[in-house]
């Protein structure tokens, strides 16, 4: 293990600013200096996403170390308390649990880590949205690691002719299910083309077996029993050499897709891609964003991280996602703008249902049917009545 590189990336909503729209800079100061201080990392680079702090760290300590979630946990309480102090909006939204108990999964924040021996060159492209769920990645992914029209690689690079293995989540059952691709693409898209449930968790290459990509899975309202905010996912991406190139990773999210999240994690909406200093989601709370950061790792350092998706090229994706988002945005409650009902379970819609409950009278159609019943019974009784006085 010594000679592995541990990536972990973990992430939560300590409190917006303002609103739910963006992460305050003294909170994101606070976070670089508390990781700053650790002698656990090789590396560290914190970011935000919308209202989301990113932490991303480098260490030999492997994935699900008790020290790495526990220095990621008390960032967060640290952060928090400054989002008190600044009176930040929802203040330790993400921290659903009080004390830490060894593993920070199942406590509220985003978890992605993988464990590597870093290659000659080791490109990394870490993803982070905000305003979405984590099977926002599903669609690129399959793109990025099965879909030949986005990945030449695929056909071209003799090297990933053996394609590419999904390990997709149940997030109700908690139980995951690998496919080898190509073998299952059917298979995995029957799953994965429903990303309010399945999950992709991890990619790996076939040949040799390494990990490619690996994203957060959290779904806080499966935590809490109630909805208390998107789970606005991340993702990491190895790439080149035998690995989809930087630009086969890039390209999968030139197409603003459309997620589930946006307003109160209730609407269907496109995932813009852009660059970090606009990745502060306001247009009713939105649309989605996504940003991409590149790093060059070299022995475990990250250096200073390149923003990807600064580029002119994904321009035209922007102003789709702005054309889809206006589309959408005219439907207003409705659905498919809105989320399906069975979705809306999972916000604060049910409270409101419930209210009505006791208003609902019986349908036209029901009332006739009962009507109908009753006169044909009301028949059968007087005919009864005739053949019972015919007899006496
Ligand atoms: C979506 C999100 C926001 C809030 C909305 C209402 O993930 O964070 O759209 O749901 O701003 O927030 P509250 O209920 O906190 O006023
Ligand atoms: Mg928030
Ligand atoms: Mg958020």
């Amino acid at each position: 293990m010594a000679k592995k590189i541990t990536i972990s990336l973990l992430k939560a909503d300590v409190g917006g600013y303002v609103g739910h729209s963006a992460s305050h800079p003294e909170v994101i100061t606070l976070a670089r200096k508390e990781l700053r201080k650790s002698d656990l990392l090789i590396d560290s680079y914190v970011t935000a996403c919308g209202d989301d702090l990113e932490l991303i760290m480098t260490h030999k300590k492997g994935i699900n170390s008790e020290h790495i979630h526990e220095l990621g946990w008390e960032t967060f309480l640290k952060c928090t308390e400054k989002a008190r102090e600044l009176k930040l909006y929802g203040a330790g939204q993400d921290l659903l649990k009080t004390s830490f108990s060894g593993n920070i999964k199942g406590m509220g924040p985003g978890v992605a880590e993988m464990s590597f021996e870093e290659r000659k060159s080791e490109p990394i492209l870490i993803f982070m949205a905000d305003k979405t769920e984590p099977g926002a990645w599903n669609l690129p992914l399959y793109k990025i690691f099965a879909d030949p029209f986005n990945t030449a690689g695929l056909i071209i690079d003799f090297t990933m002719h053996e394609g590419f293995t999904f390990e997709v989540l149940d997030v109700k059952q908690d139980k995951s299910i690998k496919l080898r691709c190509p073998e299952h693409i059917y298979d995995l898209l029957v799953l994965i083309g429903s990303p309010g449930r399945y999950v992709i968790k991890n990619v790996y290459k076939n040949k040799p077996k390494i990990i490619a990509a690996t994203a957060t899975t959290t779904k806080l309202s499966l935590i809490a029993g109630k909805y208390v905010g998107k789970d606005d996912p991340a993702l990491i991406i190895r790439a080149q050499k035998g690995l989809p190139a930087v630009g086969e990773v890039l390209e999968a999210f030139a197409f603003p897709h459309l997620v589930a999240g946006w307003m109160r994690g209730s609407h269907n909406g496109p995932l813009m891609p852009v660059s970090v200093k606009e990745a502060h989601p306001t247009r009713f709370d939105g649309p989605p964003r996504v940003i991409c950061l590149g790093f060059q790792l070299s022995n475990g350092r990250l250096g200073k991280p390149r923003d990807m998706f600064d580029d002119p090229s994904f321009d035209l994706a922007r102003q789709k996602a702005n054309m889809i988002g206006e589309y959408l945005r005219r439907h207003g409650p409705f659905e498919p703008h809105r989320l399906p009902s069975d979705i809306m379970e999972y916000t604060t819609l049910p409270k409101i249902l419930h209210e009505m409950k006791d208003k609902f009278k019986a349908a036209d159609y029901k009332r006739i049917k009962e009507k109908v019943m009753r006169m044909e019974l009301e028949k059968k009784v007087k005919q009864r009545h005739k053949i019972y006085k015919k007899r006496k």
